[in-house]
C-alpha cells in the first residue's frame, strides 16, 4: 500500500483555514494553477528527535515561501503564525512522529485566462511519512547521476530563486532521463553550460580539501540545506567558496561531489556519467559533513537550536 492510500484512511489536510480529510482536499479542473503552473511552495522535514518532533529550519521555510510569492503578486492571506499553528497541528492530528511537510499557494478556481485576475490565492498544507529520497543505500554509498541534455531555465527566463510549481516540469524531465538511463538523478548545466543544481538538490564540490558550490547567480535555488552544510562546513575549518561558477569539467576531476535538499538531506556522488568520483564512494568530508548533518537534525548534538520548530 502506497503512503497517500495509508495517509488517505484517516489522515487531514490543512486548507484555506480548514482541517479535512485526506480524500476531501481536492481542487476544481479549471483552478489556474494546474494549467498554468502557477502554484509556490516548500518542502519541509520534521524529525524524530530525542526532543520530541522537531521541523527544521521552519522559519526559513516560511521566508522562502512568502519571498517565492512575490513575482507572481500572490497575497497569503494567512499570517506566519497561521501557518505555523496549521503546519504543527497537522503533524499532530496524523501522529506524525517524522514527516515531510508540504506547504502549496497557488492560484484558484475563477477564471481561466493566462492573468490570474480574481483568482484567488489558495494555501494547503499536508505532512506525511518520507524516508529517504534516494534511498538509504544511497546516503551509505552515493549515486550515480547523469548530466541532463536538458538545461536549467536562467533567472531572466523565470524567477530560478522562486521554488515555483510550474519549474518543476524541467526538474522532471532531467530527472526521468537520468533514470531511464540507469542513473538515479541528474544534473542539470545553466544556459551558460555551468554546473547548476540537481533537479530538486544542491550540489557541493571537493577539491584539495576546500568546498565549493554554485554562486546564486547560476541559476539555483537558494537551499536551505545547502546553507546548513556551508555553515557546518566552516564551523568545522573548511574553507567554502560559494560564490563560484564550476564548470562541466570540473566535475569528473573533484575528489568529491554531494547532493544537498531537504528530501536529499546529504547524498553523496560517486559517478557523473561514465566517470568515477574520487574513489568511487562516500568521500571522507562527505562522511564528516553529513554525520555533522544527522546529527543535528536528530538532535544528537543540541548546536543550533533556534533552527528547529519543536511540535
Ligand atoms: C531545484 C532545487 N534545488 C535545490 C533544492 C534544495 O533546497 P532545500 O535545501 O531548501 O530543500 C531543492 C529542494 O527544495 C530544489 O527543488
Amino acid at each position: 500500500m502506497s503512503v497517500f492510500e495509508e495517509m488517505a484512511k484517516d489522515g487531514t489536510i490543512w486548507m484555506n483555514g480548514e482541517y479535512v480529510d485526506w480524500e476531501d482536499a481536492t481542487v476544481h479542473v479549471l483552478s489556474h494553477a494546474m494549467h498554468y503552473g502557477t502554484g509556490v511552495f516548500e518542502g519541509v522535514r520534521a524529525y524524530d528527535t530525542e526532543e520530541g518532533t522537531a521541523i527544521f529550519r521552519w522559519e526559513d521555510h516560511l521566508d522562502r515561501l512568502y519571498d517565492s510569492t512575490k513575482p507572481y503578486d500572490m497575497e497569503i492571506e494567512f499570517t506566519r503564525e497561521e501557518l505555523t499553528e496549521a503546519t504543527l497541528e497537522v503533524l499532530q492530528r496524523n501522529d506524525l512522529e517524522s514527516a515531510y511537510i508540504r506547504p502549496l499557494v497557488y492560484y484558484g478556481y475563477d477564471s481561466l485566462g493566462v492573468s490570474p485576475g480574481d483568482c484567488p490565492t489558495d494555501v494547503t498544507i499536508a505532512a506525511w511519512p518520507w524516508g529517504a529520497y534516494l534511498g538509504e543505500e544511497a546516503l551509505k554509498n552515493g549515486i550515480k547521476v547523469k548530466i541532463s541534455s536538458w538545461r536549467k531555465h536562467a533567472s531572466s527566463q523565470i524567477p530560478t530563486n522562486a521554488k515555483t510549481t510550474g519549474l518543476y516540469v524541467n526538474s522532471m524531465l532531467a530527472g526521468e532521463e537520468a533514470r531511464r538511463n540507469g542513473f538515479a538523478e541528474a544534473i542539470v548545466l545553466n544556459k551558460e553550460g555551468n554546473v547548476a543544481e540537481g533537479p530538486g538538490e544542491n550540489i557541493f564540490l571537493v577539491r584539495d580539501g576546500e568546498i565549493f558550490t554554485p554562486g546564486l547567480s547560476e541559476s539555483i535555488l537558494d537551499g536551505i540545506t545547502r546553507d546548513t552544510l556551508i555553515t557546518l562546513a566552516e564551523e568545522r575549518g573548511y574553507t567554502v567558496h560559494d560564490n563560484v561558477s564550476i564548470s562541466r569539467g570540473e566535475l569528473n576531476t573533484a575528489d568529491e561531489l554531494f547532493f544537498t535538499g531537504s528530501a536529499a538531506e546529504v547524498t553523496p556522488i560517486r559517478q557523473v556519467d561514465n566517470v568515477e568520483i574520487g574513489n568511487g564512494s562516500r568521500g571522507p568530508v562527505t562522511e564528516e559533513l553529513q554525520t555533522a548533518f544527522f546529527d543535528l537534525v536528530n538532535r544528537e548534538t543540541l548546536d543550533h537550536d533556534e533552527w528547529f520548530t519543536y511540535v
